[in-house]
């Protein structure tokens, strides 16, 4: 059986930069707080009109296709995570299709937000392990700036999201010991609304009683939408955040470990970590639980603030670009969030 491997990879990330003094004209909030308790010193936030997350995804996409010397006519498939698609449905897996011209290709899209491009990995690996694909096109993308509560009431999420996409190119390989060694998914969604955005959603408010009982059958066509919902807030997201620090600092290391020793490996084989870009502060907890080196680890939330689903191929990426990343090299993809989810890819670069 063959395994898969990174064929190609590319990303981009809006030119407009976004200090965090720049924020500071809209909220409550200073450099100091955010990078001490982010480590975030400024993210990029798309162009209004102009960018989406699927026009952001195809800069990323072309170039992981140029680097593995494929056409958009080649790719047989494509995967695509985000939080924040360009319409509620169809998704962007679609949209991508229509803007790259490609043929008549299957297209899904992934919904597991920062651990979203992980598991898109490991959907596309199975695919090319079972022979049914040559060419697939995976990619986390996300346009935040669009839909954040930019007032001191939003800006313990606000000041962590930023935009960008990353893509990758998985190919067939017969090359003993190269490729994607082995992926693993979980999930626990006993706090799928500690780190959530319910609206516009079916949910119907039925975690808040009081709301629904306000609501009578004239209100029908306002329960997916209301004026109330946008006067309280409640269409942004919603993140107590210090209980997803406490689970993500126990379910990186268990994850990444998980991997390593499921092909016989530990902590001191990897090359390199690529850890999803929540918080410099779990990246650095990650780290010291693991014994890694800072030159086994890679993080650059500092420049681009946390890009959800598009994190963890940005930072590949940078890593490839920046020579951290060479051939033959042990890589190990982490991430954790919203749902609770979280996942982890082993690959021989
Ligand atoms: O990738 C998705 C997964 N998400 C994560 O992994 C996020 C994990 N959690 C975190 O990264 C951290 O919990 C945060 C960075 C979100 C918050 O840091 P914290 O140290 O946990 O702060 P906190 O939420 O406990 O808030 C401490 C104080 C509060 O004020 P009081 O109640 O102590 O007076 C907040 O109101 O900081 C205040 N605060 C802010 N102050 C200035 C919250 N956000 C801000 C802000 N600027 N942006």
């Amino acid at each position: 059986m063959p395994r898969s491997r990174i064929a190609g990879i590319g990303m981009y990330v809006p030119e407009n930069v976004v200090t965090n003094q720049d924020l500071t004209q809209w909220m409550e909030t200073s450099d100091e707080w955010i990078q001490e308790r982010t480590g975030i010193r400024e993210r990029r936030y798309a162009h209004r009109t102009e960018e989406t997350t699927t026009t952001m995804a195809v800069e990323a996409a072309r170039q992981a296709m140029d680097m593995a010397g494929t056409t958009p006519q080649e790719i047989d498939f494509i995967v695509f995570a985000t939080l924040s698609p360009d319409y509620y449905f169809p998704g962007c897996g679609v949209l991508l299709q229509r803007a790259m011209k490609m043929r008549e290709i299957g297209a899904l899209d992934v919904r597991n937000q920062c651990s979203g491009f992980v598991y898109a990995l490991s959907v596309a690996d199975q695919f090319i392990r079972s022979g049914m694909y040559r060419n697939i096109l995976v990619v986390g993308s996300e346009k935040h700036s669009f839909g954040l509560d930019f007032t001191t009431r939003g800006r313990n999420v606000s000041v962590i999201f930023g935009d960008g996409a990353g893509a990758v190119v998985l190919q067939p390989t017969e090359e003993p010991g190269r490729g994607i060694l082995s992926t693993h998914l979980h999930s626990d969604g006993e706090s799928a609304e500690i780190l959530a955005m319910y609206n516009p959603g079916t949910h119907a408010n039925h975690w808040k009683e009081e709301a629904y009982a306000a609501f009578d059958e004239a209100d029908i066509g306002q329960m997916f939408f209301s004026h109330a919902m946008i006067d309280q807030g409640q269409i942004y997201p919603f993140m107590d955040g210090p209980a997803v620090f406490k689970k993500a600092v126990v379910k990186f290391p268990e994850v990444i470990l998980e991997a390593l020793h499921a092909n016989g490996l530990q902590a001191s084989d990897l090359d390199m970590l690529i850890p999803h870009q929540a918080n410099l502060r779990i990246s650095q907890f990650v780290q010291q639980r693991l014994g890694l080196r800072d030159d086994q680890v890679h993080n650059n939330i500092q420049s681009y603030g946390n890009t959800t689903a598009a994190s963890v191929p940005i930072a590949l990426c940078e890593a490839v670009r920046l020579g951290k990343v060479k051939e033959g090299n042990l890589v190990c993809l982490a991430a954790f969030g919203s749902g609770f989810t979280w996942a982890s890819a082993l690959l021989r670069w």
